[in-house]
C-alpha cells in the first residue's frame, strides 16, 4: 500500500497502466488496491477517464529513510510504523527489549493512540505527528521536574517556528490555538523513580487533518491554521532539533531557564481558573508555574501550588 501512496503522492494523474507496471501488477489488481486503501485508511482517489487516478487531497507521507538520517545526527535511533498501536506503547515495548536510548518512534497512523486522563487519541493516516521518545533518566525524580512542561514548550515553539504564531499553552501541557486544542503530550514512566528511570514523551500535533468525527473537543490543525498542507517530515525533523536543545538545557540546569518563556506563552495567565481534582474544585487567579512545573494559583489570598497528573484547569465561570 506505500508504495502504491508514494507514486500517488505527488498529487498528479497517473494512469492505471503505469502503477500496474511500477508495482508489477495488473491494471486490476491496481484498482483492488486503491479499494483497499479507500477503505481501510479513508484516503479518497479521483479517477478520470483517460487520465487516470490522483489522490482527492494532497498526502504527507513519512521518509523513513530521511527521518533516520536527520536522527542520526543528533544521536537518535528512529523507527517509522505503518499502523501501530500506540507510539507511546511501542516505545515502552522497546524500553523493555534494553535498545539503545534516546529511541524515537513515529507512525502513519495508531489504532489505540492513547491521550491523558484515560482518553483516546484520535489518530487517522498520515494527517498527523504520533511521536513517542524514549529516555533513559539517571537521578530519579529529580529529573522529572518541569520536563512536561518543557516539552509542551518544545512544541509551541516548534509551531510557532512553522508559521503557526497564535499557538499558545495551557497549564500543563496542552498546545491551543485560541480554544481549539492544537497538540497533546502525554508521560509515561517506568523503573524506579527513586533512581534509573525511563520516561517515555509522546506527543500527537495536528498537522494536516482537516476533518474528523472523532475527536471529543473543539480541535484544529496547522494545515487549517496556515492554509497548506505541510510536510510531515520537516515538522518531525524541527520537532526533535528542538526537543534534543530544550532536553539537554532542562538536563543541565533543569526548568529553571525555561519558566519565564513557558509563562510568556501561557494563554491563561493572570485570569480566574477553575482547577478540578477528582471531587474537588478549586477556583484561583493564575501566578504562574514554579521551577517544578506546578502551577501557582492566588487562592483566596494565599498561594498555592498545584502538580499535574489527573487534574484539569478551565476558564472560570466557562
Ligand atoms: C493529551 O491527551 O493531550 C495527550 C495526547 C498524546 C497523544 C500522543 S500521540 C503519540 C503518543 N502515543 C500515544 O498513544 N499517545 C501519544
Amino acid at each position: 500500500m506505500q508504495t502504491l501512496l508514494k507514486l500517488l503522492g505527488d498529487g498528479e494523474f497517473h494512469s492505471g497502466e503505469d502503477l500496474g507496471l511500477a508495482l508489477g501488477v495488473s491494471r486490476t489488481a491496481v484498482w483492488k488496491k486503491l479499494q483497499q486503501i479507500q477503505n481501510e485508511l479513508g484516503i479518497e482517489f479521483h479517477k478520470v477517464r483517460g487520465r487516470g487516478y490522483r489522490l482527492a487531497s494532497p498526502l504527507s507521507l513519512l521518509d523513513a529513510r530521511a527521518l533516520n538520517i536527520e536522527h542520526a545526527r543528533l544521536g537518535w535511533k528512529c523507527k517509522v510504523h505503518e499502523i501501530i498501536d500506540s507510539t507511546n506503547a511501542e516505545a515502552l515495548r522497546l524500553i523493555q527489549t534494553q535498545v539503545t536510548l534516546p529511541a524515537l518512534v513515529v507512525a502513519e497512523q495508531q489504532t489505540a493512540g492513547r491521550g491523558r486522563r484515560g482518553r483516546q487519541w484520535v489518530s487517522p493516516f498520515a494527517q498527523n505527528l504520533y511521536y513517542s521518545i524514549a529516555l533513559r533518566l539517571d537521578g530519579g525524580m529529580r529529573r522529572l521536574d518541569g520536563l512536561s512542561l518543557l516539552v509542551g514548550l518544545a512544541v509551541v515553539d516548534t509551531v510557532q517556528d512553522l508559521g503557526v504564531t497564535s499557538a499558545g499553552l495551557k497549564w500543563p501541557n496542552d498546545i491551543l490555538v485560541g480554544p481549539k486544542k492544537l497538540a497533546g503530550v502525554l508521560l509515561e514512566l517506568t523503573g524506579d523513580p527513586a533512581d534509573v528511570c525511563h520516561v517515555v514523551i509522546g506527543i500527537g500535533l495536528n498537522i494536516n487533518m482537516r476533518e474528523s468525527d472523532g475527536v471529543g473537543q473543539a480541535w484544529t490543525s496547522m494545515s487549517l491554521e496556515l492554509g497548506r498542507v505541510l510536510d510531515r517530515n520537516e515538522v518531525i525533523c524541527a520537532l526533535s532539533h528542538k526537543l534534543s536543545s530544550y532536553l539537554a538545557g532542562h538536563q543541565r540546569d533543569g526548568f529553571t531557564a525555561y519558566r519565564q518563556g513557558w509563562e510568556s506563552k501561557h494563554v491563561w495567565q493572570g485570569l480566574m481558573v477553575t482547577l478540578s481534582t477528582g471531587a474537588e474544585s478549586i477556583e484561583g487567579h493564575v501566578l504562574g508555574v514554579g521551577v517544578d512545573g506546578a502551577l501557582r494559583l492566588m487562592v483566596d489570598g494565599r498561594e498555592e501550588h498545584f502538580s499535574g497528573g489527573e487534574v484539569s484547569l478551565r476558564l472560570a465561570g466557562d
